[in-house]
């Protein structure tokens, strides 16, 4: 109700909204996408957003699940990689979807890894003024991650991830089958997602921490049972604090551990590393800070190191890299505050600092130099 006070009028917006969906774990599930989406008549066509790789691989078999299904789909895709994540290929996109008549009764459907879901969920946030998305992941890093939560970006030369939105999914199927593929045809990027699963367990499960420990050889080599529990894990424990803070009001800061160091790494490399191993790198400089600030012992320390190591994870800053360098992209991180970088830092392993309800904290230059050198390999 508008109310009228004086020579102010108050549009009265408050609202309650269930943006809860269901997260779809298995192996080969495009027949049970499409049924479902015949049931659910999400959209009255859909957009398959993905990249050249994930195309050659999945676009066609997705599509003629959907068109099985008596769906009308088209596929977008863009050139695969971290470097095609920017605002040039993101109006692209929509352009195309504008050319092929996609109006506001259609849906995405965003087909890949962490790239193709962040792009993706953000057209679907603003196309027409948004329109509704699954997420079909198939890296470790967008089963692992991305694509839960409903973040969505395009990233800038100076900052990953600084032009987004939140929008949820509708769904997320996560089918581990996928793996398969990734891994034979680049391991490393297979390899590069279960830096965020390393994450899960440290911040805030140490039985997952553990069975990761225990079941290193089965996640290298996609065992399907491991990679199905896995994911479910991953899912369970980012989901309890996506729940709980959708918005990255507080608590989902912790998910940012290694984060902040991770970014501008990657942001210096032009995007050329994966996003996985510089989260790598970056929990180790966070550790490092955690153990000098917050009491974390030596003996996490090294447990976190040697999970990172035993499933082929880079724990050294690149030399080429410098620290000042570091620093100063660290300013433009979303999580810095007053010309501040921030940093998520951990209490134990398996428990994060809270920091006063804010999650994170900022960190003396000379503190974080020091955590970067105990982070370059002596020679
Ligand atoms: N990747 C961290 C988050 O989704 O909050």
């Amino acid at each position: 109700m508008v109310i009228a006070v004086g020579n102010t009028l108050r549009i009265g917006l408050e609202s309650i909204v269930d943006d809860s969906y269901d997260i779809v774990f298995g192996e080969n599930l495009f027949p049970q996408i499409a049924e479902d989406l015949a049931k659910v008549r999400l959209g009255s066509k859909y957009a398959i957003i993905t990249d050249s790789n994930v195309n050659r691989l999945y676009g066609a078999a997705l599509k003629s699940a959907l068109e099985s299904a008596g769906l009308q789909a088209d596929i977008f895709p863009f050139e695969a990689g971290e470097q095609s994540k920017n605002a040039v290929v993101f109006l692209g996109l929509m352009k195309s979807m504008r050319e092929l008549d996609y109006g506001r009764d259609s849906a995405i459907i965003a087909l890949g890894g962490g790239v193709v879901g962040d792009m993706a969920g953000l057209i679907a946030a603003i196309y027409l003024r948004g329109i509704p998305y699954i997420q079909v992941p198939t890296t470790t890093l967008a089963q692992a991650d991305s694509s839960i939560g409903g973040k969505t970006a395009v990233d800038t030369e100076d900052a990953k991830n600084s032009i987004g939105a939140f929008k949820q999914p509708a769904r997320v199927y996560i089918d581990v089958a996928t793996l398969v593929s990734l891994k034979e045809l680049d391991n490393r990027g297979y390899v590069s997602g279960f830096a965020e699963a390393v994450k899960h367990g440290i911040i805030r499960d140490p039985v997952f921490f553990a069975y990761l420990q225990k079941n290193a050889k089965l996640v290298l080599e996609c065992d399907p049972e491991t990679m199905l529990y896995v994911a479910k894990q991953n899912c369970r424990i980012k989901g309890t604090v996506v729940e709980q803070d959708p918005k990255e009001k507080g608590l989902r800061q912790i998910l940012n551990y290694g984060h902040t160091i991770g970014h501008a790494v990657e942001t210096l490399s032009g995007y050329r590393r994966l996003h996985g191993d510089c989260v790598s790198m970056g929990m180790m400089v966070s550790g490092n800070i955690s153990a000098k600030l917050e009491g974390l012992s030596e003996q996490e320390l090294e447990q976190q190191k040697e999970l990172l190591q035993l499933l082929g994870l880079p724990i050294w800053i690149p030399p080429e890299i410098s620290n000042e360098s570091i620093i100063q992209v660290t300013l433009k991180d979303k999580k810095a505050r007053g010309g501040a970088a921030r940093y998520a830092l951990l209490k134990h392993l398996g428990e994060m600092h809270d920091f006063a309800g804010k999650y994170t904290t900022p960190v003396d230059n000379a503190i974080v130099i020091a955590a970067l050198n105990a982070t370059r390999m002596q020679h």
